[in-house]
């Protein structure tokens, strides 16, 4: 008989918990994967300063890419009686018991970033990560040998990132039909576990290894791979002679594109999904999630999804885009 009723205490005490963050000032729990790349930490200031402006608090949690931890991380987050959950998984497809008990302990889940697969979500917030694909490769077509067989290598990120496959799937929307005509030629392709730059580079130099110097780009998923991809490019006396694409608009990112070893990024203004995250996460503690124009499917229901919009960014648009929005001075990148 003592078990139970120390559970029943241990509910009683979490309700209170739950009662009091729930007031006047909700408690969000953010879940990250990681705060490697530059952007999750920006992503993160923002979410905070905006909670904290709508009158909440923040208790973040970082998992450094590891699944078990973040299920945790999740866990304790739930027992901390926090009254909203918002999770950047590092595998959508393993958060499955983290969002059993979410659900059990009657906490709503909004997905930033990163769809979770097969579970019940309240929300997700993201760009059109499909279309980042998309822009990325069109900006490589468009630009690509008009007189040959154009040669590709593409280097893919991690392979547990749902957005990484949607990435992809956007970079074949436009490849598909002109790799069936016989215009371009994929000559090496990879993922890069973890998003990591160093097994960008393992990538690239594998490729050049098998090969040679006979491509005319690489078509990397993010700014942090380009990154790692571009070092071995560098040591082969091939950087700033074919073209290398990104996402994020990191600022190492938007330097090499001034300087031309990149040749472009996707510009995706998370200060603005980070505020809208938060808007909806604080709306959301008080019952009141907003209407979503879509939804997108996780396998187990329609989800409400808010969108942000996104921009190709190069040399020549630079300024009136990364710097316009005050994402990085113009004075860094030059
Ligand atoms: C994000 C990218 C990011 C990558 C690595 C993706 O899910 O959408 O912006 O570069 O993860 O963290």
């Amino acid at each position: 008989m003592r078990i139970p009723r120390i559970l029943t205490a241990l509910a009683l005490a979490a309700s209170a918990l739950t009662a009091l963050a729930s007031a006047d000032k909700p408690v969000i729990g953010l879940s990250l994967d990681t705060l490697k790349e530059e952007r999750w930490q920006r992503d993160r200031d923002n979410f905070i300063a905006e909670v904290e402006r709508l009158g909440g608090s923040v208790v973040v949690q970082s998992a450094n890419s590891d699944d078990t931890r973040q299920v945790r991380d999740i866990e304790s987050l739930i027992t901390r009686g926090v009254d909203v959950l918002v999770v950047v998984p590092h595998n959508g497809e393993a958060m499955t018991r983290a969002m059993r008990s979410a659900k059990e302990a009657g906490i709503p889940v909004i997905a930033y970033d990163r769809l979770i697969l097969n579970g019940e979500l309240a929300a997700y917030v993201t760009f059109d990560n499909v279309k980042v694909g998309e822009l990325q490769a069109q900006w490589v077509v468009d630009r690509l040998p008009a007189d040959k067989v154009a040669r590709l290598v593409r280097i893919y990120g991690a392979p547990t990132d749902n957005n990484a496959k949607l990435f992809k799937q956007g970079q074949d929307n436009v490849l598909d039909p002109l790799i069936s005509s016989g215009r371009v030629k994929v000559v090496a392709e990879d993922w890069a576990l973890d998003w990591k730059p160093e097994n960008a580079k393992k990538i690239m130099n594998a490729a050049i290894t098998r090969i040679g110097h006979e491509f005319d780009a690489v078509l990397v998923s993010n700014d942090g791979t380009a990154g790692g991809a571009i070092q071995s490019l560098i040591e082969e006396g091939l950087a700033g002679k074919l073209i290398v694409t990104g996402q994020d608009a990191d600022l190492a990112a938007c330097q090499r594109i001034m300087r031309g070893t990149q040749s472009m990024t996707v510009f995706k203004p998370v200060s603005k999904l980070a505020t809208l995250a938060a808007q909806i996460a604080v709306a959301s503690a008080k019952g009141n999630l907003p209407k979503a124009e879509t939804t997108l499917n996780n396998g187990f229901k329609e989800v409400p999804c808010f969108f942000e919009k996104i921009v190709a960014v190069d040399k020549d648009n630079m300024m009136e885009t990364v710097v316009a929005a005050g994402f990085h001075p113009a004075g860094q990148i030059q």
